[in-house]
């Protein structure tokens, strides 16, 4: 086996694979990396001054390795890589199952295994599999038994190498990360793919576990994050009927060292496109593996996000009654800087609004509106706008659903809301001194509501 890897291969164009690659091109420019996808538009725009993901730094990142040890290419062209590849790394998505055993819950794994196919067909020698997408807890199994149909004499090892970053900050994740983690079998494979770390992570942040426990600890670590929020957010409801302010709240919470003051910050709901599916994906593993309990444990972080977005929305709905009227939404994204909508809180609130006969009109600086509205099922109705003032204009509620840095400098005096229009925080981000100023009402989440 070569100690260092010459060539690697990613399975996957998408906002895990490209923005990793493109590190990792970055920091070995000796390593030749390829990226394939079967999506030939997202593969032009990897190729365009356009990419298809919005991250910053990203474009700074991509300008420097693409074309000179960074490839982006179609599945078509994939074989020959294939072929060549000492590390081939699968990074495509994993949504939870639509259909058949464990639907609703257990992850739907049809792309990962049409990956270890197209692998088995195409590899020669000696290949390293890596699972960067994250999987359910003994997915590498399922890989090695395709794998073995290889007709080449090909030899395999599978690694788990989960991803850690998060939208919106993935270059500064990847490029800095808290830890990288490696589970495999046997020593030799995880040094190969340790090496080419260590080009940029000190040694003592990378982690190597066994397969299965690098598997679980993806899992463990999104649902631990999820669970703080669910937690805030419980104690959000309680402090609107209490007086107490959940910020206050979770300042006091969270210096406790022990505790730590991350994710606590209540909100709306959280969102994204792994945090509900990798805790739905747990919760089967749970009951499949005959551990009812911890299944509805881990079940109540889910059901409670879905409880805070209805709540919002139902707020809303109740404030304005039958006088009907206009709401501004403010973000679609399900955080800030990123393009990305993947169960964002605003796609179920939109939703729920615009059920309940609502005029909807929304704004979002990077959220391609859409996109949006297809994603939501709404197929017409609600109305883009192309700027804060557009969409407050005549609003008689206003909901901000992400935490763009734009928003929290609004303007409010200037803007021409219905008077007393109630602007509903979603993010607690906005300064209730302005919003008074401006003689309108606040409602934030956990907080006192304006009189
Ligand atoms: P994504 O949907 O953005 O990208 C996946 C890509 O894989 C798509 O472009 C799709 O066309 C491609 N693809 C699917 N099957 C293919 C095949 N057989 N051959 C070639 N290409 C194929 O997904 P993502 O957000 O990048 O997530 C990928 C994985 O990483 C998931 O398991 C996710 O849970 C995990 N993850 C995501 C994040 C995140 O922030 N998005 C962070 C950590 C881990
Ligand atoms: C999350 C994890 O943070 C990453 O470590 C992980 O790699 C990734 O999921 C994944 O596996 O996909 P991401 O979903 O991109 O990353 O973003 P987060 O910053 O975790 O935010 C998730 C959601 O929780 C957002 O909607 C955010 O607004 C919300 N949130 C977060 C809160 O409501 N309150 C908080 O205090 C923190």
């Amino acid at each position: 086996m070569k100690p260092f890897p010459k060539k690697i291969v990613c399975i996957g164009a998408g906002y895990v694979g490209g923005p990793t690659m493109a590190v990792i091109a970055d920091r070995c420019p000796e390593i030749e990396v390829t990226v394939v996808d079967l999506n030939a538009d997202r593969i032009a725009a990897w190729n365009s001054a356009q990419l298809p993901v919005y991250e910053p730094g990203l474009a700074a990142v991509v300008g420097r390795a693409r074309g000179r040890n960074l490839f982006f290419i179609g599945q078509g062209d994939g074989a020959k890589k294939m072929a060549e590849a000492d590390l081939v790394f699968i990074s495509v998505n994993t949504p939870t199952k639509t259909e058949g055993e464990g639907a609703g819950k257990a992850s739907d794994l049809r792309y990962v295994e049409s990956c270890a196919q197209f692998i088995s067909e195409h590899a020669r020698g000696h290949t390293i599999v890596v699972e960067k997408s994250t999987m359910p807890v003994r997915a590498a199994d399922t890989i090695k038994r395709i794998l073995a149909k290889n007709s080449h004499g090909g030899s395999f090892e599978v690694l788990s190498n989960p991803e850690f970053l998060a939208e919106g900050t993935a270059i500064r994740d990847l490029e800095a990360p808290d830890r990288v983690l490696i589970g495999g079998e046997r020593p030799e494979p995880i040094e190969a793919l340790a090496s080419v770390y260590r080009r940029w992570v000190p040694a003592e942040r990378i982690i190597t576990t066994g397969l299965w426990s690098a598997e679980l600890a993806k899992l463990a670590a999104n649902a631990f994050l999820a669970q703080r929020v669910s937690s805030i957010n419980a104690l959000s409801a309680l402090c609107e009927v209490t007086g107490a302010h959940v910020d206050e709240v979770a300042r006091v919470v969270g210096s406790d060292s022990r505790i730590g003051p991350k994710f606590l910050k209540a909100s709306v709901g959280f969102g994204g496109s792994c945090f509900k599916k990798d805790i739905l994906s747990l919760v089967y593993l749970c009951e499949f593996h005959g551990v009812p309990e911890a299944a509805a444990y881990w079940q109540q972080v889910v059901d409670l996000n879905e409880w805070q977005k209805r709540r919002f929305a139902d707020q809303i709905i109740r404030q304005l009654g039958a006088a009907k009227g206009k709401v501004a939404v403010l973000g679609l994204a399900f955080k800030k800087d990123t393009n990305d909508f993947r169960e964002s809180a605003a796609l179920d609130i939109c939703r729920q609004l615009m059920a309940a006969g609502l005029e909807v009109v929304s704004y979002d600086p990077r959220v391609d509106f859409a996109e949006f509205c297809q994603s939501a099922g709404i197929a017409r109705g609600m109305q883009p706008a192309h700027t804060v003032r557009e969409a407050l204009s005549g609003a008689s509620a206003v909901a901000v659903l992400t935490e763009w840095e734009e928003f929290r400098s609004i303007d409010w005096a200037s803007m021409s809301l219905v008077p007393n229009a109630v602007i509903y925080d979603g993010r607690n981000i906005l300064d209730p001194e302005m919003i008074r100023r401006a003689n309108l009402l606040l409602h934030s989440i956990g907080g006192r509501d304006s009189d």
